[in-house]
């Protein structure tokens, strides 16, 4: 932090910290080093306690043993004995399956034994590192037994994670079945895309700087680019990868977490419910397009055998449990629009898939160009665009593209880029990308949450894709090397408008 930056800090209530999935890969790769680290800076409430809920009996011991191996293998710091000790020394657990809901009355009382142990006066955090198939039954269950009724100044609060639905109905659905149990400001929907710091520094960027909102608009901007492409092939994830798709799995969530926080209005105050509001506003401009309008405006591929570093990528079709005639996306382009002042004809470009030759996730705002009439003899193509890039991964940064005089007797002119890299600025700990979210879980902030409405309206904007497609089959899909740049048709979606894709540097 430079000399005069400002910061906030809020300590957590006392509070038992409820994990259900305890025995799964999130909690061992993410939720107990994300607890380890926020151990280490001090922010874990004094009166604190972890219950793993295991459908079979388990001894607290062999929790302990398991949870202190995932903390050594994931961690992202070095393991200090002392704070882990401490951490896990805490953790406790207890037996309960939604299938058999006596077992949650009996949670219940156990809870309450617990709370009394470890002072942590009735304030309980539910994380339901679980599949998503067992949101609800759970959820069900918690509130039949009364363990999410908030009564004698005690805060009881859900946590779940992506994906929340698989289209507009089964969202809606969840939603509906979540609001059964509980209020909204008590549900903390994770997109794991906000715990970023780039991205949580957006809306610092736009509305702590005077300098950029009067250019944010269609009068200024030609367009915006978000792209997040990975270079890793769908792994050993087949079997949901492959009912899920490009599309589903990073659009409606991530890429729109990006897009929202781009492209809302200023909120009147910085809290969660006007922040939120401005969010899902801006989701619900985005034009809905006709199914034809869908295919025109869209590109989907699925990647094909090839080589990235010393890595052989087999095709898509021969991943384990890929089905050998899959037409599932790993690829996926839009082009999107927003139905507002501020971006009336200003179009969105989004793309991200799998396979590809570089990791690169990043927002990059082109300019209009400048009017052109001093410098007659620089044919324009060799104009450097005007690109404002808002880099998120790797190199987490902010780059401005301009032109300027090359030195020299003749008016020459060159494409040149000014940077902030944050790693130059500040010194952060390396993090998991979970201790902001927990945290704000744990003191009641819910403004880096995905709220019910907003997941409907994302989901909302891309069920025209998700039918197209389904309508057309294999047809338009197309298929690209691993270790490319994905399908060529996604280059000629922009170039059909005169557009080119930012080559991510
Ligand atoms: C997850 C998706 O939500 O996000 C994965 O399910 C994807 O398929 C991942 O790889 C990308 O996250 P990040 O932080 O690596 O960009």
């Amino acid at each position: 932090m430079t000399s005069n930056g400002i910061a906030r800090q809020v300590s957590p209530d006392p509070c038992s910290f409820i994990i259900f999935g305890v025995t799964g890969d999130l909690t061992h790769r993410l939720v107990i080093p994300a607890l380890y680290n926020l151990a280490a800076a001090r922010l874990l409430p004094d009166d604190f306690c972890v219950v793993g809920i295991t459908r079979k009996a388990m001894s607290r011991e062999a929790l302990r043993d398991s949870l202190m191996q995932g903390l050594r293998k994931h961690a992202t710091r070095s393991v200090d004995d002392a704070i882990a000790d401490k951490l896990l020394r805490c953790v406790t657990c207890i037996d309960a399956d939604p299938s058999a809901p006596e077992s949650f009355d009996r949670m219940a009382a156990q809870l309450k034994q617990r709370e009394a142990e470890h002072r942590t006066a009735g304030n309980r955090l539910f994380y339901l590192a679980t599949p998503p198939s067992a949101f609800t039954p759970i959820s069900l269950q918690l509130g039949r037994a009364g363990l999410l009724k908030q009564d004698g100044g005690s805060w009881r609060r859900l946590v779940i994670e992506k994906p929340f639905g698989t289209d507009l109905a089964s969202a809606r659905r969840l939603n509906a079945e979540l609001l059964r149990v509980a209020n909204e400001h008590q549900i903390y929907r994770i997109d794991h895309y906000l715990g970023k710091e780039t991205v949580q520094n957006i809306l610092v960027l736009r509305f702590a700087n005077g300098m950029f909102e009067p250019i944010w608009n269609r009068n200024h901007i030609d367009h915006v680019q978000i792209t997040v492409n990975e270079t890793l092939g769908v792994g050993h994830r087949g079997s949901f990868y492959d009912a899920t798709g490009a599309l589903r799995d990073m659009v409606p969530n991530h890429l729109f977490q990006l897009l929202s926080l781009v492209a809302m209005e200023p909120p009147a105050h910085f809290d969660a419910h006007t922040v939120r509001s401005e969010k899902a506003q801006v989701l619900a401009a985005i034009q809905a397009q006709t199914p034809d309008e869908a295919l025109q405006n869209s590109v989907r591929g699925q990647y094909t055998a090839g080589r990235i570093g010393d890595e052989t990528i087999p095709d898509y079709r021969s991943a384990k449990d890929v089905r050998a005639d899959s037409t599932t996306e790993t690829y996926a382009a839009l082009k999107l629009t927003i139905d507002n002042w501020r971006w009336a004809g200003v179009p969105f470009y989004l793309r991200t898939g799998k396979a590809l030759a570089a990791k690169r996730t990043e927002i990059a705002i082109k300019f209009k160009q400048a009017p052109f009439a001093m410098f007659r003899d620089t044919p324009i193509e060799r104009l450097s665009q005007n690109y404002f890039v808002i880099g998120i991964e790797p190199a987490e940064g902010i780059t401005l593209q301009f032109n300027t005089k090359v030195p020299g007797p003749s008016i020459a002119i060159d494409g040149v880029a000014m940077t902030f890299l944050y790693r130059d600025y500040f010194k952060a700990e390396p993090s998991t990308g979970y201790e902001t979210l927990i945290h704000d879980c744990m003191i009641g902030d819910n403004i880096l949450f995905q709220r019910a409405d907003s997941v409907e309206a994302g989901w909302r904007a891309v069920m025209p894709f998700i039918d197209a497609w389904k309508a057309a089959g294999a047809n338009g899909l197309d298929f690209y090397p691993a270790d490319s740049d994905g399908p060529a048709a996604s280059a000629a979606l922009l170039a059909r408008d005169g557009r080119s894709w930012r080559t991510p540097v």
